[in-house]
Order: structure tokens, then sequence, then C-alpha cells
């Protein structure tokens, strides 16, 4: 099978079966409300900050309704941001004051969230990130909220990134000793050069083997800035865009995620528009199997501690889709090669089960053309509702006009679409 050709360090066998999981992006972000960069973006000191952290209440947080909803959506693992790059601590940290148990809120958040999805079947995995704008040994620099202060400038000298590598990495191995199994974590991230942060800041390569030993099993994503390493990572991260081909790295195809959001920020942002529909969402979710990747599909929840009617509204509809398409996403990767794509279609195909899947984009009239698959298809049916679609030789009036490759198979489509987000046609090979 077309399988990635560089094999992760970790078990990366449920996560390539899984291949769609829920991203969280939560914490005092969700009150201004307007991305999880707002303290860079808006250049906020820490004591104009302070007044989310005074405010902070999710009375209506039901993680158990929360991993309900991821798995009916057929999400088979969440990632959570046990720190964002503000530094608030979503879980109750030995190494800090700053975490929600000292907010109004006062109780961990991560350890019930935890169990909750554990409790519905699905994997766990930590975002935790490297940026910290609060702690006050980390060095203002190109993209701290205090960047264009000069006074913070030169306070900054003073600080020793060496000091906030041992808070790194005390948090990181609590994260890593309190919780369980963790089964991925996505450390966020590097920007080495010119005032910038990388490896030797953070101590990537101490910090890695700390977590795999702690977690033999755990897969790691490719932002500690270890990449020209074999054992500093195991999957890349391509976010906000689709890739055109399955990635490699020097010749050779890696595992990959791609994390999405449904509009353009993490973090909850309630005056944004410009929402994705569920069919797009679901042509992320296909696009991304068909090159063998997996989808990381991101929330952001309320400060109240709810995930807004815009994204239950999708998570729902997704969900439906999923519920009689599941078996053209889960254990399914690129299609071997031979098999053209075709126009306006992605493939997806289950090595195990030798199906294929071809998820049609955008309905044609009347037929459509598989090259390449003739005499090797035992049966087709439109996976929506099982009917079968014959197959038909072109007619000789058309064979007179257009070109009707040899080795071609050809489906007799139903005029009318299926209902759904993405119709798909399933084959049952040889
Ligand atoms: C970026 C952003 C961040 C977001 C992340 C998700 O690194 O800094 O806000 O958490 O991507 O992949």
């Amino acid at each position: 099978m077309d399988a990635p050709i560089r094999e992760a360090i970790g078990d990366a066998s449920w996560f390539v079966d899984a291949r769609f999981g829920l991203f969280i992006h939560w914490g005092l972000y969700a009150m201004p409300a307007r991305h999880e960069w707002v303290k860079s973006r808006a250049r906020i000191t820490d004591a104009d900050y302070q007044r989310y952290f005074d405010h902070f209440d999710p009375d209506l947080y039901d993680p158990a309704a929360w991993a309900r909803v991821a798995k009916d959506a057929g999400m088979k693992y969440f990632v959570i941001t046990t720190k964002h790059h503000d530094g608030f601590c979503l879980w109750d940290s030995e190494h800090t004051d700053y975490k929600v148990t000292n907010t109004p809120y006062g109780k961990d958040l991560i350890r019930p969230m935890v169990e909750a999805f554990r409790a519905e079947g699905l994997r766990v995995g930590f975002y935790h990130s490297l940026i910290d704008w609060h702690h006050p040994e980390y060095p203002v620099d190109r993209v701290h909220p205090m960047r264009d202060d000069t006074e913070s400038r030169a306070q900054s000298k003073q600080r020793d990134v060496g000091r906030y590598a041992e808070y790194l990495h005390a948090q990181v191995r609590e994260l890593m000793s309190d919780f369980g199994q963790i089964d991925y974590l996505f450390p966020d991230f590097s920007f080495p050069g010119e005032d910038g942060k990388g490896r030797d800041d953070w101590q990537s390569e101490s910090l890695v083997k700390m977590v795999r030993e702690l977690q033999p099993q755990i897969l790691v994503n490719g932002r500690l800035d270890l990449l020209d390493t074999s054992w500093g990572w195991d999957f890349r991260t391509p976010e906000q865009f689709a890739v055109r081909e399955w990635p490699q790295m020097n010749g050779r195809r890696v595992l990959w995620e791609t994390c999405q959001t449904f509009s353009g920020s993490w973090g909850y942002h309630r005056d944004e528009a410009t929402w994705k529909s569920v069919a797009q969402l679901v042509r992320v979710l296909v696009d991304t199997v068909s090159k063998g990747g997996n989808l990381l599909l991101n929330v952001g929840p309320t400060a109240r501690g709810e995930f807004a009617e815009r994204a239950l509204n999708r998570l729902g509809a997704i969900g439906e889709w999923m519920r009689g398409h599941d078996r053209s996403v889960y254990g399914c990767t690129r299609a071997p090669a031979g098999f053209e794509t075709p126009t306006d279609c992605r493939l997806t195909y289950n090595p195990t089960t030798k199906r294929l899947y071809v998820h049609v984009f955008a309905w044609p009239v009347g037929q459509l053309y598989l090259d390449g698959l003739a005499g090797k298809v035992r049966y087709a049916q439109l996976l929506n509702d099982g009917s079968e679609i014959p197959f038909v030789a072109p007619s000789s009036h058309q064979a007179s006009l257009d070109r009707v490759a040899e080795g071609s198979l050809v489906l007799k489509l139903p005029v009318r679409r299926p209902d759904v987000p993405v119709p798909v046609i399933e084959l049952f090979l040889e």
C-alpha cells in the first residue's frame, strides 16, 4: 500500500486509521473573543490582560457533552491546548500560579476533559505552547506583545531563557506523568533566527527525549525545530492550507496531519463571518485522506464553556455525512499508483478491504469515466444508500465523437446528485 515511507518513532497505526480528530483551542482569549493571538496583536500588557484571568468562569463547561459531539462527528482523537502562547494553564500545574484553579472558576479543566473523551473512546492529545507571553524569564522577541515597548525590551536582556526552559520542561513532565497515556503531543512552535526562538531556547533535544521516555508510544509533531533529526518528530503539520500532494522530506513521504479552523481564528471569535460550509469541510477531510493525511478540525469554545451554535451545526452535519460514509475515511489512504483520479473527484482507498472510493465533488452528467480501472472492479454502489451503480459501454455515437480510452471503466450515474455534502461511489475491486 501507499504508506508513509519514513516510519514514525511512536506508534502511528491508530493515528493513520483514525484520520479525523478534534482540535480545541480554549483559554482566556475566549473572553476578548477576537483571536487567540489578541495579546500579541493588540500589544496588551500583563496588567491589562489580567482582567480576563480575574473574570474567567466557564460555568456551563460540560466535557461529557463535548466528547459526545466529537464522537458523533466521527472524530477518533482530540487535542486540547493545555497552555497557549498567553501562558495561561488549563490544569492545576504545580509550577505556576497562572492557572485555571486560581480563577473564579477554580477547578482543573484538563482532567475531566481527558476522562470524558477517553470514556467516549477517543485518544488523547495535548497541545502545549513553547511560546509564553506571561513567564517573567521569557525574553521579549519579535512576536511578543511587548516587542514595541522600549522599557520591556531593555529589561528583557536580563531574562534567562534557560530558566524558562526549566519551567517548560517541568510542565511537560507533569503533563506526561499525571494524566495516564497521552497518545499525541503538539508543541507549538519554533521560529528560529533573528529575534526568534528555536531548539536551543526550548532545549528541544532533551525535551523530546524526556517525552518519549515517559510516553514511549507517543506521536510528536514537527514543531520543535528538530526536523533535521530522525528522532525529534513523528509527523508534519501543514496548517490553514491544503497541500497539493502527500508531503515529503528528502524525497520520502512522511506521516502528516493538517489542522484547520471553521473560520480564521483558532480561539473563539465572536464577530468572524468567514465560516466554511459543511460541504467545504467534508471536502477538506476527503482531500486530506486522498493524500494520505489526517484532518484535525478546530473548535474554539466560548468563555461560558460551550461549543457555539455555528460549530455544533457543522459538527452535526459532518457527523451525519460520516455516519453513511465513514468507511471511505477510516483506514483509508491514497489510491495505489495507476488509478487515475477522475475529473472533479478524489480517490481514497482501503488497503485491507481493497475498496476504492470515488468522492464526487462536482456531479457530472450521466457518466463517470474511471481510467485504468476496466476489468478491475467487481461491483459499484453509492455509499449513501447502497444503490447499485451499473457499468456501461459507451455508445458507438459517443465513441465516434469522443476519446473512449481503452482500459476505462464507465459508470452510469443517476441524473440527480445524491443529496449529501459529498456523494461517494464505493468500488469493490477484483
Ligand atoms: C499557530 C498559531 C496558533 C495555533 C496553531 C495551531 O502556530 O500560533 O495560534 O495554535 O498554529 O496549529
